[in-house]
């Protein structure tokens, strides 16, 4: 087994930094075109061959030190009772959206059956890898999740989930706690299937204040955390936010941050806790320019964090559609061949 993600993850030294990126298994690829066209994006993820075939592709193709699940974060909240349909080049729509506390009520929160389809996908997948690399599990952190469920589709400033937080903060919190609940039983099904890792997603943290993120996301992922057989399984969190949110997310004790691009990577390790290890942080968008521009920036990353234990190589979110696919396969080669 390549071990130099899980190795990194524990804080431990590396020979160079593992790499993985962020929908690293996605539209970006022409191979992932020629499944996509002929299931829905739902299909994919609920038949375990075909999610496992995606999971593959770029384990086959780019040679990454770490495969993710391909599955989506708002698969909880369907499994709970959201009508959940994805359209292309409009995303996530539920089409019962989560409004009230008769809404919040009518959630089942007894829901892990209807995800058996997840374990059956580890358990093909980990067949495939054959120990060859580490399995990283994921579930969306309550936030973002709520947020799909209250605005019942993307949303640029999250005004009715903001509304709601503000107005209403007993039923929002009578949600929060609901997804929180199925999330760690959830990810603990996904431990028990044989994930190696897990990463927890909280995309859009960013767009709350200091005093909601604590109130509204950090305390649940903290009882999540809390709340997961982790054993021997590190635990990642990450959101967009954590540039800022890093202090509060370390009292949470993941074992690494996944840091967002706007910060220096290496002040934000040098000011967590000994031991909690960051994951980060290129700008996704250099992966748009000119090979030399993304060496430069690759390899200032690299060099910044030269000596620190407890770095793995991602991106500061997720690969976008139409990034060409030489560039990443460039990106990843470059950190495959350095040596500290
Ligand atoms: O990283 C991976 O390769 C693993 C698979 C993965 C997907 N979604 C596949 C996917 C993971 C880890 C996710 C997480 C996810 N899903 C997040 C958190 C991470 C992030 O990027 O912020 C969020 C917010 C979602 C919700 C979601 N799912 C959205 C907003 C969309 C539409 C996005 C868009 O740009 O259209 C999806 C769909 C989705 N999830 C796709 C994939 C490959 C595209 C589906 C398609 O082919 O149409």
């Amino acid at each position: 087994m390549n071990t130099l993600f899980l190795d990194a993850a524990w804080s431990k030294q590396t020979e160079r930094p593992p790499v993985w990126m962020m929908r690293q298994a996605g539209r970006f690829m022409p191979e992932y075109w020629e499944i996509k066209n002929k299931y829905s994006f739902l299909e994919m993820c609920k038949t375990p061959e075909i999610a496992a075939d995606v999971t593959m592709l770029p384990v086959d193709l780019l040679g990454i030190d770490a495969a993710i699940l391909f599955c989506d974060i708002l698969v909880t909240a369907e499994a709970m009772g959201g009508d959940l349909s994805f359209t292309q080049g409009i995303g996530p729509r539920f089409a019962n959206p989560v409004r009230n506390m008769k809404d919040v009520e009518n959630l089942n929160v007894d829901c892990l059956d209807k995800l058996e389809y997840v374990a059956d996908a580890i358990k093909v997948i980990q067949q495939r890898l054959n120990g060859s690399i580490p399995l990283i599990g994921f579930a969306g952190a309550p936030f973002t999740v709520m947020s799909y469920l209250v605005e019942g589709e993307s949303s640029k400033d999250f005004k009715k989930t903001k509304l709601l937080m503000h107005n209403h903060p007993e039923i929002a919190h009578q949600l929060l706690a609901k997804i929180a609940k199925v999330t760690a039983a959830y990810l603990n099904l996904q431990i028990a299937a044989g994930v190696n890792a897990i990463q927890i997603f909280d995309s859009w943290a960013m767009a709350l204040s200091w005093n909601d993120y604590a109130e509204f996301s950090h305390q649940y992922i903290k009882e999540i955390i809390a709340n997961l057989d982790r054993r021997d399984i590190p635990v990642i969190s990450f959101c967009k936010g954590s540039s800022v949110f890093a202090p509060m997310m370390a009292t949470a004790q993941p074992d690494v941050i996944s840091v967002d691009w706007n910060a220096d990577l290496l002040n934000i390790k040098q000011s967590l806790p000994a031991g909690i290890a960051v994951q980060g942080n290129l700008d996704p968008h250099i992966l748009y320019a000119d090979k030399p521009a993304i060496k430069k920036a690759v390899l200032q990353l690299i060099e910044r964090m030269r000596g620190e234990n407890g770095f793995i190589f991602n991106l500061g979110h997720g690969i976008m559609p139409d990034i060409p696919f030489d560039n990443v396969k460039y990106a990843i080669e470059l950190i495959k061949e350095f040596r500290y």
